[in-house]
C-alpha cells in the first residue's frame, strides 16, 4: 500500500508545548483545506482533544480492554480481524475538516497485541486517505521505543527557550537517531519566546553546538493562556494570533525540503 500522507509526530519534554503545536498544526492545515488531516493523541493523559474542540470518549486503549474482556461477544461467523476493523473505525472521530483517533493507554503486561496489529494494518490502510497525519505524543522519549512514533517523515521536538531545555531536546534526538525510527527529517521547534523578540545568542549557539535543525519558534501568546484556561478549540483563534502565524511558517519550513 503505497503511503502519500506526510506524518508529523510531535514529541517533547513535559510542558513545553506538544499538544498546543500539534493542535495549531492540525488548525493551520484544516484552516488551509489539507483536508482531511488525522489527528492522533497518543498520550494516555489526551488533551490534544480539547485544543480541537472535540469530545473524546472512545480510545484504542479501552477497545483493547474491551475486546480483552468480551472476546466471546464477537458475531458468529464474523472474523475476528473485520470485527477488530469495525471496532476501530468506530473509535475514529469524524469531524469537519479532520479525524481523530485517540491512542489511550497503552498496553500492560498481559498484552493483547492482536488488537495492535490490527491497528498497525488498518492504519496503513486508511493513512493513504489523509494528506496530513499529525501526532501528539506523551512527555519524555519512552514512546520512541514504542510503535506508535515508529513512522514519521517529520519529528518535531519542542522545547521552552533554555539551554537546558536545549540540551534535553538533543538528547531526544540522540534518542531517536539511536531507536533507528524510521523517521524523515527531526526538528527543533522552541516555544514560548518572549513576544516580539528573537532567540538569543546563547540558545542560538546551544542549537548549533547540539546540531539541531531549527524549525521555527513560537511566541509566548496570551491568546494561548486564554483558550486553554477557557477550553476554547483553537479553530476560533484569529488568523493573526502570533502561535498561529508562528506554526503556519513552521508548516512552510518543514515541507519545504
Ligand atoms: N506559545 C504559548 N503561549 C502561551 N501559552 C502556551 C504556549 N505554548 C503552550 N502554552 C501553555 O503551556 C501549557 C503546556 O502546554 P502543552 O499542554 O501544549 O504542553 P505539553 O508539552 O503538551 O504538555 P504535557 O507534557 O503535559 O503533554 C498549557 O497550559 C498551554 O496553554
Ligand atoms: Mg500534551
Amino acid at each position: 500500500m503505497s503511503r502519500i500522507s506526510t506524518a508529523i509526530a510531535v514529541s517533547g519534554k513535559g510542558g513545553t508545548g506538544k499538544t498546543t503545536l500539534s493542535g495549531l498544526l492540525i488548525v493551520s492545515l484544516v484552516k488551509a483545506g489539507k483536508t482531511p488531516v488525522l489527528a492522533i493523541d497518543a498520550d494516555p493523559n489526551a488533551t490534544l482533544n480539547e485544543t480541537l474542540g472535540v469530545k473524546s470518549d472512545k480510545s484504542i486503549g479501552l477497545l483493547r480492554e474491551e475486546v480483552r474482556e468480551n472476546i466471546d461477544s464477537i458475531p458468529v461467523g464474523m472474523p475476528k480481524e473485520t470485527f477488530l476493523e469495525y471496532q476501530i473505525q468506530d473509535a475514529v472521530i469524524e469531524e469537519k475538516g479532520f479525524d481523530m483517533l485517540a491512542m489511550g493507554r497503552p498496553e500492560g503486561p498481559g498484552c493483547y497485541c492482536y488488537v495492535n496489529s490490527v491497528l498497525r494494518k488498518y492504519m496503513d490502510q486508511i493513512s493513504g486517505n489523509y494528506p496530513y497525519v499529525v501526532m501528539d505524543n506523551e512527555a519524555g522519549m519512552e514512546h520512541l521505543a514504542r510503535n506508535t512514533t515508529r513512522q514519521a517523515d517529520y519529528l518535531l521536538i519542542t522545547t521552552d527557550p533554555s539551554i537546558r531545555g536545549i540540551e534535553t531536546a538533543a538528547r531526544i534526538r540522540d534518542l531517536a537517531e539511536e531507536e533507528r525510527l524510521k523517521i524523515g527529517h527531526i526538528y527543533l521547534v522552541v516555544n514560548r519566546v518572549e513576544p516580539d523578540s528573537e532567540l538569543n545568542s546563547a540558545l542560538k549557539e546551544k542549537i548549533d553546538e547540539r546540531k539541531l535543525d531549527l524549525a521555527g519558534i513560537i511566541p509566548r501568546d496570551s491568546l494561548i493562556e486564554e483558550f486553554d484556561l477557557e477550553g476554547k478549540p483553537f479553530f476560533d483563534l484569529p488568523d493573526d494570533a502570533p502561535a498561529m502565524i508562528a506554526a503556519k511558517k513552521i508548516l512552510e519550513q518543514i515541507t519545504r525540503r
